[in-house]
Order: structure tokens, then C-alpha cells, then sequence
């Protein structure tokens, strides 16, 4: 009998497609300027968490809703051809998602998103999938399905017993009652200051808010810190896992890279000062490509760039 392998990591989230306009300075408020390029990519923090943890050798499934448009179509097959379940990756009649994407010449971002398609997920799409939220089964969401809905799947996985990691990207304050629900959350600095009202600015910062968000309940907090790496705040105490610098080309989905590369290895049995380490180097590889889902690493290549700085895996 064909044998069917068990699905690593359940992304449940965002597709959109990227328009990347690249530019020497972002306009002020009020300014035209000229822009030097407009490109377009498949992105999406839900579908580049997945792609990310697919390439690296995950069995993942990718659940979300995309429009009944062409681009929704090409970016089924594209899923498919990565080797993603896309048995429910839902068909909305609004049309896919779309993202506004500047990049300076620092390779810095700024990202505005419209979410249509993904907006329309709704409760009877909660209600089709709550046969994939399994017991001790690894689910990744972030912050781009409607707010409501996000807040009935941090419930529905709790209650399955579900290990879930919640990505707050983008930023919003998440109730309380919620926090001791998410048994890995994954804010970068900005959003870390925003879930807690505190100040990140500072790793002593960084490290007292995260200490907050544990005393509020969650019970890992992995904070990522740019090419410094990432802040561990869990029941063994609070620490930074070093990053890996890199001359940064395009920094979109450094932080989707980072969290596909972690739910899989913590799919796995991968202590989390190790999954966090190889995380940060899926990271780091990303940002020094173009475009979201085409800069994120296979399991070569992040192999090659570990072994490059003396770590074998
Ligand atoms: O994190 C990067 C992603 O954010 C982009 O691919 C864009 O689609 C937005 O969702």
C-alpha cells in the first residue's frame, strides 16, 4: 500500500503576491519619486513559512485561501510543485492577496498589505479544517487572516492540544487570556514592543519584555533580533543564540524563513538553542536573495553555508 508520510508543520495563513518596487530612498509623505525596478513574486508570510520549511525537508500543509484568479492558480501549482498538501487551500471569490513592497538601497522594506482572499477566511473554513489540528501536531499562524479568526484558531488549537507557534506579524496586542495558549511566540523587536507597550530598543530591553510576556503566560518566547541573532526567553532562563551577519541584498521573508525553519526542526525533536541557531542561518541565507519565496534556502544550501563557517550538521 502507497504510504503516506505524516505532515511536519501545519501552516494555517497568508498568500499574496509581492509587487517589489526597488528604489534608492522611500518617499516622504507628500514626495514623488522614481523608482529603478517593479518586479513580482509569490509571497505572504503564511506561504513563505511553508515553502521555507518544505525546502528544507518538511512535509508541510499549506491552509489558507487564495482567489479564484489567475494568480491564485499559479500559485497552487507552485505549492504543489514544492511538495506541499494543498487539500485545503481554500477558493475565495475575492481575488488573491496582494502586497505593496518597497525596498531601499539599504535593502531595508516597507510592506502594505491587501489582504483580500485571505480576509475571507472564514468560521465554516475553521470548521473544514479542524480534522488537521491533531494532538501533539505543530501548527504555525501568524497575523495576516482576519484578527477574529486568528483569535478562534489560538482557542480551537489550545483546546486540540495542538504545539503552536504564533508569529504576531503584523503587530497587534494579544488579549491575555490568549497569551497562555501560544506555546511559542516569534515577534521580532518592533512587534515585541508592540504585543508589551515596552520599550525593545536595547537587548536588555528585549530580554524584560520577554520576560513579561512569560510572566504573562506564553511559554517560549523567541524573539528575533536581525542579523543578531534571536533572544530564547523559556523555562530554562533567558538567552541570545548568535546570528549570522551577511551583506543584506532584500530582506523580505528573513522573519518567514526564520519561523518555517524553526517549526520544523522543533517538528522533529530539535532542542530549541539548535532549531533557533539554524534558523537564524535560514535567515541570514534569505536575506541575501531577491524576492520572498525565490530567496528561501533548500537543505543544501544551508548546509553549505553552515559548513562554510565550521558547523556540521
Ligand atoms: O514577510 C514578508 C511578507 O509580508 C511578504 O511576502 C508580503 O507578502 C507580506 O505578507
Amino acid at each position: 500500500m502507497h504510504k503516506i508520510d505524516p505532515i511536519n508543520v501545519t501552516v494555517i495563513g497568508s498568500l499574496a503576491v509581492d509587487m517589489v518596487v526597488r528604489l534608492d530612498d522611500f518617499p516622504l509623505p507628500g514626495q514623488t519619486i522614481m523608482a529603478k525596478s517593479l518586479d513580482y513574486f509569490f509571497g505572504g508570510k503564511g506561504a513563505n513559512q511553508a515553502v521555507a520549511a518544505a525546502r528544507l525537508g518538511a512535509k508541510v500543509k499549506m491552509i489558507g485561501k487564495l482567489g479564484n484568479d489567475t494568480h491564485g492558480a499559479r500559485y497552487r501549482e507552485l505549492l504543489q510543485s514544492e511538495g506541499i498538501d494543498t487539500s485545503h487551500l481554500f477558493t475565495s471569490a475575492d481575488a488573491t492577496g496582494l502586497a505593496q513592497i518597497m525596498i531601499n538601497r539599504a535593502g531595508e522594506n516597507q510592506i502594505c498589505v491587501i489582504p483580500a482572499a485571505n480576509h475571507t477566511f472564514d468560521l465554516s473554513d475553521v470548521a473544514a479544517i479542524e480534522e488537521d489540528l491533531t494532538e501533539g501536531s505543530m501548527v504555525i499562524m501568524q497575523h495576516e487572516l482576519h484578527r477574529d479568526i486568528t483569535q478562534t484558531l489560538i482557542r480551537l488549537c489550545h483546546e486540540k492540544k495542538v504545539r503552536l507557534i504564533l508569529n504576531p506579524a503584523p503587530a497587534y496586542p494579544i488579549a491575555e487570556e490568549l497569551l497562555p495558549m501560544i506555546d511559542i511566540l516569534t515577534p521580532n523587536e518592533t512587534e515585541l514592543s508592540v504585543l508589551t507597550a515596552l520599550p525593545t530598543e536595547t537587548e536588555a530591553q528585549v530580554y524584560a519584555a520577554a520576560r513579561h510576556l512569560r510572566d504573562l503566560g506564553v511559554r517560549t518566547v523567541v524573539t528575533t533580533i536581525g542579523s543578531r541573532g534571536a533572544v530564547i526567553a523559556d523555562e530554562n532562563g533567558i538567552r541570545t543564540v548568535a546570528g549570522f551577519p551577511v551583506k543584506p541584498v532584500d530582506t523580505v521573508a528573513a522573519g518567514d524563513s526564520f519561523n518555517g525553519a524553526l517549526a520544523y526542526e522543533l517538528s522533529r525533536g530539535t532542542s530549541i538553542d539548535t532549531a533557533v541557531r539554524y534558523a537564524n542561518a535560514v535567515g541570514a541565507i534569505t536575506v541575501t536573495g531577491v524576492g520572498a519565496i525565490p530567496s528561501l534556502p533548500t537543505a543544501d544550501q544551508l548546509k553549505a553555508f553552515l559548513a562554510e563557517r565550521g558547523i556540521d550538521i
